[in-house]
């Protein structure tokens, strides 16, 4: 067995990490860390992009990445998911206004469409004569969308770790049966998330978002249900971020209007049907 490579810590200063830190939430209240390594480091930095340059993502690059999301855990080793390349511009286009018409979507060099995949598990059952009764428990549908989520985020990970950017769109759960259509899946196989992968235009000015306090999100022993007033510190640093570019914002409104009626669903309200349709019972 290979021996654990070094880490790396000399070449992240304390100075470099309680910046990064600052920028990731938007405050210096958060407690700096030691453990640091050039791993660490990028996904502190990670941000969604939506502006590309016009430099492909070659075949070798891309096949990293995917291998990379190959290696996530997959739940009982049954490899419950799929992944969709779309290269072809025509593909895209047709694409674009069944997963949410987001303007930079048919730019992408790259769209991945993640897949919950019980299709493989079917035609195994199928040969074998034996029942699958087993697909159609909620938590099958469950395992297969678990599985594919965490694969992207491994080739999201891997991805940036390139210098290359993503981000998810949860638009490919608009019109699942078209979009399915569109990509050919079998039945028993559904889109989680699309993503768009591809290099940073050199003017792409998207910032790092600030995430929550670490208090909100980070429970020791017993979850801590005192969440309001570090909600409304939250809104504040977030609401300050969207105005440092020109944006007026309140996340509290933003939040609180989306699940105050089904209106921000895109169809999506529709969802539980249409995956059934596509094959996942889920009782
Ligand atoms: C499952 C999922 C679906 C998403 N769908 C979209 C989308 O359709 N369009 C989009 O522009 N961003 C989408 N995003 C990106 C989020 O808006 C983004 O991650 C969030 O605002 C935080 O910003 P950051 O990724 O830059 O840190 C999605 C993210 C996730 C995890």
């Amino acid at each position: 067995m290979s021996e654990a490579p070094e880490n790396p810590t000399a070449e992240i200063t304390p100075e470099q990490l309680r910046e990064v830190l600052h920028t990731r939430f938007g405050t210096d209240e958060v407690a700096p860390f030691s453990a640091i390594n050039p791993t660490i480091l990028r996904q502190l930095q990670h941000r969604s992009l939506r502006r590309f340059s016009d430099r492909p993502v070659t075949d070798d690059e891309l096949t990293a990445v995917l291998t990379a999301a190959q290696a996530a855990s997959n739940s009982s080793n049954h490899n419950s998911w799929s992944v969709v390349v779309v290269r072809d511009q025509a593909h895209k286009t047709e694409l674009k206004p069944l997963i949410g018409d987001q303007p930079f979507i048919d730019k992408a060099p790259v769209l991945l469409f993640w897949v919950a995949d019980l299709y493989r598990a079917h035609r195994l059952a199928e040969r074998a004569e034996r029942p699958t009764v087993g697909t159609e428990l909620f938590e099958a549908t469950l395992v297969s969308f678990i599985d594919a989520s965490l694969a992207a985020q491994n080739a999201a990970v891997a991805a940036e770790s390139l210098g290359l950017g993503i981000t998810y769109i949860g638009g490919a759960r608009n019109h699942p049966l078209e979009t399915a259509a569109s990509l050919g899946l079998p039945p028993h196989t559904a889109v989680v998330f699309g993503m768009t992968l591809g290099w940073p235009s050199p003017t792409d000015r998207s910032g790092v978002r600030p995430r929550p306090p670490q208090r909100l999100i980070v429970h020791h022993e017993r979850y801590d249900t005192d969440v309001l007033g570090d909600l409304d510190a939250y809104d504040r640093t977030i609401n300050d971020f969207f105005a440092s570019y020109g944006r007026n914002f309140d996340w509290i409104d933003y939040v609180t209007s989306h699940f105050s009626s089904e209106a921000d669903f895109y169809g999506r309200e529709h969802l539980l049907e249409q995956i059934r349709d596509l094959g996942f019972p889920s009782r």
